[in-house]
């Protein structure tokens, strides 16, 4: 079964609640890719959490954990306020495929996912935070087209995707810079 056009054949992704039976199908896929501390994690600063499962065949194979919290509020940072707004972003804080079925799409999929829902939930941006070392997935970050800041308090970089909306851009009306 190989990737079809749009994406992976038989594959859906699914926004999970706690109540919802797929909830149970995801642990054994977080367990085994020692994600929990990441899938459990909570802050004060958390305005929202969300998980995606990746379904295939109705077997979990993967999951992603996204939270929407203000803009600098982790680092202890004001407000970033634009047109009257606070901005807000999306952090992914767990994300794994199963051994056996990486390297045909599936995280690729759970990330553009992430990136529509954090769209739909008015965020700015998409960030994550990745180890050096974690070969495929900078590759599938730097190809999705993350920006990178390597990280100066430990060993690792931020992934940075700029969400904006069609309303924030201005057309220059193609005047010189
Ligand atoms: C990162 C991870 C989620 C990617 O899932 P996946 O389903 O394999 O992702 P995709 O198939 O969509 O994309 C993987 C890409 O990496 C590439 N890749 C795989 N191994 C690679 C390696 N060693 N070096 C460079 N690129 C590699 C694949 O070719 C593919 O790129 P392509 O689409 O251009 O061909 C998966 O590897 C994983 O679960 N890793 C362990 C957990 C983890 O590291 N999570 C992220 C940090 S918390």
């Amino acid at each position: 079964m190989g990737r079809v056009a749009g994406g992976v054949q038989g594959l859906r992704i699914v926004e999970v609640k706690e109540e919802s039976p797929i909830w149970e199908q995801i642990w054994p896929v977080v367990e085994q890719l020692a994600q929990r501390p990441y899938f459990e994690a909570d802050a004060g600063h958390f305005h929202s959490s969300h998980v995606l499962a990746a379904i295939l065949e109705d077997r979990s194979v993967g999951f992603l954990r996204f939270v929407v919290q203000r803009l600098g509020e982790d680092e202890g940072r004001p407000p970033i306020v634009f047109r009257d707004r606070t901005l807000y972003e999306a952090k992914i804080i767990a994300f794994g495929v199963l051994p056996e079925e990486r390297n045909r799409g599936i995280g690729r999929t759970l990330q553009k996912e992430a990136m529509r829902r954090a769209r739909a939930l008015e965020c700015c941006q998409v960030r994550s935070r990745s180890d050096y070392g974690n070969s495929a997935n900078y590759h599938l970050k730097i190809s999705l087209g993350f920006g990178i800041q390597p990280s100066l308090e430990n060993d690792s970089v931020y992934f940075v995707m700029a969400l904006p909306a069609e309303d924030r851009l201005e057309f220059s009306g193609g005047e010189g810079a």
